[in-house]
């Protein structure tokens, strides 16, 4: 029998989103119906309500999630009711090319479910991040449940799902930072904190701080920033010196772009050591454009450009390395819960992102 549980769903571009009746079905072969305990509101669900990530409207919100898993389909041997799973939107396939090669992060042809979520009228819904998970009970593929260790609570194990691992990631698995390294991050939003907790956590000695906002500063401290620089009216050149001050001249060996606008990314291009590494993990909007960088400053500077697709994750290995690392008191990922909220308060929340009030708003059911 298929369910029929609220959900928070955006109709239109730039519209309020509501709460409305969804149907999810059985789960088909390969598929799990979650009953979702917890789902973080990310930045990412802002940008569809904006329009900004496609115009598939109607969408249902929500991809930062945890719950337990109500049942599975036909073919799903390694996942039963009961399992306690944080969503994924990576559920690798494990035949594309990339996989065969052994960077399964880079995978592209990831698991969603197959069957659709609809309203009450059969309208098909596009769920977000093919999750869809401001809702009491959501149709994934199997893959994209990842088992971890229940002592972690909802609320704090789900931010894994999507920005506290992208952060996480672009410090550990793409800017691969190392023990003594030091680092810069720019933009100490839930991504860059959590890019300052994985270079922490990486063993980096010194780690930089910037952002516009003196309170980001604060709690970016609280992660493990050894030195904070508020860039609110410096231009590119002061914010470079700001950097190499605190790393005895060189530049940091890693910066950390996760806020993604042409200004904060020369930012970090200039300000890295000589073959440092830039890791883009902030999105960038498709009409910003990186005017009169001169070439030879790419040669001469050397070292490595990289961006940062969902910290290069891979469920299935970080999810519970990581919770386990939080469990032991090494990852403090609880700091990011700011607020915990009723499924009726996703609007409020966007509201509280804008204003820069939270670091993540969690919807607890
Ligand atoms: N690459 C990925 O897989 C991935 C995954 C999730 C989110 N993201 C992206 O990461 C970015 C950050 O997400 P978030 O949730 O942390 O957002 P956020 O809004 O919580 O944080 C952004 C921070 O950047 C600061 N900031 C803004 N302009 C700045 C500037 N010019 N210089 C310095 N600081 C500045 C803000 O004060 C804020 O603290 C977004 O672009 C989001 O879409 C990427
Ligand atoms: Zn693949
Ligand atoms: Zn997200």
């Amino acid at each position: 029998m298929p369910y029929e549980v609220q959900g928070v769903v955006s109709r239109a571009k730039g519209e309020p989103v509501a709460l409305e009746t969804v149907v999810v079905p059985d789960p088909g072969p390969g598929e799990a119906v979650v009953s979702v305990q917890a789902c973080g509101v990310c930045h990412t669900d802002l940008h569809y309500r904006e329009g900004g990530i496609n115009d598939e409207f109607p969408f249902l919100l929500g991809h930062e999630a945890a719950g337990r898993v109500d049942k599975v389909g036909a073919g799903v041997t390694d996942l039963a009711p009961g399992d306690y799973v944080i969503l994924n939107w990576r559920a690798v396939c494990g035949t594309c090319r990339a996989c065969k090669r052994g960077k399964p992060w880079y995978c592209f042809s990831t698991f969603n479910a197959e069957q659709p979520m609809t309203l009450t009228d059969g309208t098909k819904l596009s769920p977000a991040l093919g999750v869809g998970a401001f809702l009491e009970k959501t149709l994934v593929h199997s893959g994209q449940c990842t088992k971890v260790n229940p002592e972690a609570e909802p609320a704090v194990a789900g931010l894994l799902g999507c920005g506290v691992m992208a952060g996480l990631g672009a410090a550990i698995n793409t800017g691969a930072v190392g023990r003594g390294d030091s680092v810069a991050v720019i933009g100490c939003g839930g991504v860059g904190d959590a890019a300052i907790a994985g270079a922490r956590l990486a063993g980096a000695t010194t780690i930089i701080a910037i952002d516009t906002d003196d309170r980001k500063l604060e709690w970016a401290k609280g992660f493990g920033a050894t030195h904070t620089v508020n860039s609110k009216g410096l231009g590119e050149d002061a914010v470079v010196t700001a950097m190499q001050d605190a790393t005895r001249s060189f530049g940091p060996d890693v910066v950390i772009d996760a806020v993604g606008r042409p200004e904060t990314w020369r930012q970090a291009f200039y300000g890295r050591d000589l073959a440092g590494t830039v890791v883009l993990v902030g999105v960038p909007t498709p009409e910003m454009r990186l005017n009169d960088l001169p070439l030879i400053d790419f040669f001469a500077r050397g070292g490595s450009l990289k961006s940062s697709w969902y910290g290069d994750c891979l469920p299935s290995r970080d999810f519970p390395m990581l919770v386990d690392l939080y469990l032991q008191g090494r990852l403090p990922l609880d700091r990011f819960v700011t607020e915990r909220i009723g499924l009726d308060g996703v609007e409020a929340a966007f509201e509280h992102m804008h204003r820069g009030d939270v670091l993540r708003s969690v919807v607890e059911f």
